[in-house]
């Protein structure tokens, strides 16, 4: 438990957290495994691997107009686990690194300002050929084109599937070597890399915490941990997190 731990010094203590779709569950955004596989009635391979793409792009770029129509709604707002975060970054500044592979903007609208999102964004597009990424607040097809390439190609979203390189990878396991605390929450911890970051962060002696619905399937890795709904024991964790530190 945390107060087992040496009194740290705010300033000597680096903090990683790494979110997934649990923390925005409560914000009405759906888990991808919470639904016997299926994200909003579609398979993961139909709408998040590029064979996906490349077998059906309209689909895909249904699929992902829709999960960016939501996530612009009004009704989608960022909950109390999210604001947690926010206010350990207002006291932490740059010692805080927060690492999500939630494609949402759930975390920017609370506060957060460093967020590394590993897999990608909702709110961005890519272009085929350079591969460079844009800003995106409306629904996206083959007819968007890049303004990057002469003559200009196609957009995709912006979105890391699987088989394909996580982003941020050297900035994320430089940020591990040198954890003191690393705390996952919101993730069934079944898709790597992400899924391996704690055996990184115990490597490097960090305390390692969970914060989930439920035990994840690297669970036993943890040193500490908590089970219930992220709005209420991230907020109460983070409190006990702050209140331990010693400001001086
Ligand atoms: N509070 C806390 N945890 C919750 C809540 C909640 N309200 N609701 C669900 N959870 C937990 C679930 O118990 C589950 O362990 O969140 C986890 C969500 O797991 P996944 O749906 O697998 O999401 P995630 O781990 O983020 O998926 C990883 O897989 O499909 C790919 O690229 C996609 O980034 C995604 C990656």
């Amino acid at each position: 438990m945390l107060a087992n731990l040496p009194p740290y010094k705010l300033k000597q203590l680096k903090v990683v957290v790494l979110t997934g779709a649990g923390i925005s569950a409560e914000s009405g955004l759906k888990t991808f495994r919470d639904n016997n596989g299926l994200w909003e009635e579609h398979s993961i391979e139909e709408v998040a691997t590029p064979d996906g793409f490349e077998r059906n792009a309209e689909l895909v770029y249904r699929f992902y107009n829709q999960r960016r129509r939501q996530l612009l709604s009004p009704d989608v707002k960022p909950n109390k686990a999210h604001l947690a975060l926010a206010k350990i970054e207002r006291v932490m500044g740059n010692n805080f690194t927060l690492v999500t592979q939630n494609v949402d903007n759930l975390h920017q609208k609370s506060g957060n300002k460093n967020v590394l999102h590993m897999h990608g964004s909702l709110l961005s597009a890519r272009c085929l050929r350079s591969g460079h990424s844009s800003a995106i607040y409306s629904d996206l097809d083959h007819s968007n084109q890049c303004d990057c390439c002469q003559p200009t190609n196609s957009l995709r979203p912006d979105i890391v599937w699987f088989g394909e390189m996580p982003k941020y990878m050297p900035q994320i396991e430089e940020c591990l070597s040198q954890a003191d605390i690393f705390i996952s929450i919101g993730t069934s911890g079944t898709v790597y890399p992400a899924a391996g970051f704690v055996s990184l962060a115990n490597q490097s002696g960090a305390h390692t915490v969970e914060l989930n619905m439920e035990p994840s399937s690297g669970y036993n890795e943890f040193a500490e941990k908590h089970y219930g709904p992220a709005t209420e024991i991230v907020s109460k964790f983070v409190d006990t997190l702050l209140k331990g530190f010693n400001f001086d």
